[in-house]
């Protein structure tokens, strides 16, 4: 079912933390809310699930208005980013909650609830209490009872952020999967961009209430529209216009027209192609190995210009270098 957000606007005492967004989840679709600390992701989220009132703007469900709806009756799966499991239920019985409040008879709700533990890779931890499994168990579970009564749209905040590195990773992809299969249209809050990328059909950049930009993983990294976006999906190369125009003049064409200050040129540390050379403009000033790249600082026309190489380029620190980027690896941002 399609998910529809108008126009919506969320105040508390005077402090406007959603302001005036509309945004649409379409079936089957993963979304990603991501953005920084503050910038309204979880009371978005909250105003979906029915926790929250909202002060203006409209909520529809597949043309139903939500708006008088209580959380209750949605029927949407949420799962929060500290654990929220029931401490004094088991894992049964906490998968199992939502269907024996709906009065499921208990065959149905054993069996409903063995299927799930496969589809979360947890069979035989029926008995156990929450408190005897790792965190990353915990969440597969809340994940399990979320889906146990066949939500018509899943809810997530953060539902990873308490995990170490490696479990994160394995349970995100778990996550993306079991989505895909059940097709169930799902809204995730993250602050991680690198989770939105490996999620997401569409991210939602957010930034002091007000969405900054909506499209692909690959939209928002390539062509993000604003200095913010492209600074929160990774790093770049920010750079004002009269200086692109004495050091890369041929980036200038597709430069928006505006003022000289309106825009800055995006330039992804990747996209840049080195070549040492003694009558290059550039100097290395250090090189760092990270594994799977090397980043390089230079300093360019009394700027400082990061890139990254996968080889070894044998140059020295101090050494000069000719730096070249393709028009299309450049994107134009609103300062
Ligand atoms: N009940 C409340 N009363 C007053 N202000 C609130 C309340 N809930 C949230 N806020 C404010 O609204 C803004 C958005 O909060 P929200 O929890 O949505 O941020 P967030 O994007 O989820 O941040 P984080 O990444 O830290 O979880 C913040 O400035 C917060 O202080
Ligand atoms: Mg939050």
């Amino acid at each position: 079912m399609h998910l529809e957000i108008r126009d919506l606007l969320k105040t508390f005492d005077g402090f406007v933390a959603l302001d005036h967004v509309t945004l649409s989840v379409d079936e089957r679709e993963f979304v990603c809310l991501l953005g920084p600390s503050g910038c309204g992701k979880t009371t978005l989220l909250r105003i979906v699930a029915g926790l929250l009132p909202f002060d203006g703007g409209e909520l529809r469900l597949g043309g139903r208005d939500l708006g008088a709806v209580p959380a209750r009756e949605r029927g949407f799966g949420i799962v929060f980013q500290s654990y929220s499991l029931f401490p004094n239920m088991t894992v049964a019985e906490n998968i199992g909650y939502g269907l024996k409040i709906r009065r499921v008879t208990r065959a149905r709700i054993a069996s409903r609830v063995g299927e799930l533990l496969n589809l979360i890779k947890l069979p035989g931890v029926a008995d156990r209490y929450p408190w005897q499994l790792s965190g990353g168990q915990q969440q597969r579970v809340a994940l399990a009872r979320a889906l146990a009564v066949d939500p018509s749209l899943i809810l997530l905040d953060e539902p990873l952020s308490a995990l170490d590195p490696r479990v994160r990773a394995e349970l995100r992809a778990e996550i993306r999967d079991v989505q895909r299969r059940l097709g169930i249209p799902t809204i995730m809050v993250t602050h991680d961009q690198e989770e939105a990328m490996v999620l997401a059909d569409k991210v939602v950049c957010m930034n002091h209430g007000l969405i900054e930009q909506v499209g692909t993983p690959q939209d928002l990294y390539l062509r993000p529209r604003s200095r913010f976006v492209a600074d929160f999906m990774g790093s770049s190369n920010l750079l004002p216009t009269g200086w692109v125009r004495e050091a890369m003049p041929h980036l200038l064409a597709s430069r928006p027209d505006g003022a000289e200050d309106a825009f800055e040129a995006c330039v992804r540390p990747e996209s840049v192609a080195l070549t040492p050379a003694s009558d290059g403009e550039a100097r290395v000033v250090d090189q760092t190995f990270l594994g799977n790249v090397r980043r390089l600082r230079l300093s360019w026309r009394s700027r400082e210009f990061t890139c990254e190489t996968r080889h070894d380029l044998g140059i020295n620190d101090g050494e000069a270098v000719r730096i070249e980027v393709a028009p299309d690896a450049c994107a134009w941002v609103r300062a």
